[in-house]
């Protein structure tokens, strides 16, 4: 018997979402969403069970509640004052809806409890999403690293922000984190630790 997909959401309100630490039991499912996000240059079940016990890494899963689902999840380093960011990533079938935004929100919000002042990360050239993503929260590319990524020889594109500890940065933050809130139905979701 075939299966019917289940209809795609319109509109995704906080009440359905939860974000929380990443465990072990998430991987089988995160895996479903890393193969079809990253192609052949994902991660393996294993370096996600190495990150989460990582002791500098903090790692995330959201949930869609109405159907128990994981539907993305994020990660990021603490080096000194630097966050890298190590991965994002929404299942297909959820994005455009600010979740991969409201993840991003995620750890600026802890990094800058974490005296935390730059976030970096790296992202391919010809990731035009994730760029977009990156700049409408003041990103600006560094520099790039040739050949970075194996699978194709693409380069990658090093972004970091501002001081996300400057009051410049914290007031446009605010903003427009309150921005993504009045999208989700006035509130970011709960998360636990
Ligand atoms: C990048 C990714 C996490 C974005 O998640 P998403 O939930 O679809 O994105 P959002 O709906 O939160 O979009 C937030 C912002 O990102 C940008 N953006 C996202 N998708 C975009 C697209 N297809 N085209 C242009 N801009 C886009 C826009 O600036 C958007 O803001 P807006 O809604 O005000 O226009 C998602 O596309 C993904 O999982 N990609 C595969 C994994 C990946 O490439 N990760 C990044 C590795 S560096």
């Amino acid at each position: 018997m075939s299966q019917v997909p289940s209809p795609l959401p319109k509109t995704v309100s906080h009440e359905d979402l939860l974000i929380r630490r990443m465990r072990t039991a998430d991987i089988p499912e995160i895996m479903l969403i890393e193969s079809v996000s990253f192609g052949r240059h994902h991660w393996s079940p294993e370096s996600f069970s190495f990150e989460i016990k990582n002791q500098v890494g903090r790692y995330y899963t959201l949930l869609y509640k109405p159907e128990n689902k994981i539907i993305g999840y994020c990660g990021y380093w603490i080096v000194l004052d630097e966050g890298h960011i190590t991965t994002i990533a929404i299942d297909p079938t959820f994005r455009g809806n600010g979740l991969g935004e409201l993840l991003l929100v995620k750890m600026l919000d802890r990094m800058s409890g974490q005296s935390v002042k730059w976030a970096t990360l790296e992202v391919r050239v010809s990731n035009f999403s994730a760029q977009q993503l990156y700049y409408k929260y003041h990103f600006r590319t560094l520099g790039v690293r040739s050949r970075y990524y194996q699978d194709t020889n693409e380069d990658a594109l090093i972004m970091t922000t501002e001081s996300i500890q400057d009051k410049s940065f914290r007031i446009f933050f605010k903003e427009v984190r309150q921005k993504l809130a009045n999208r989700l139905g006035g509130k970011l979701p709960e998360g636990a630790d």
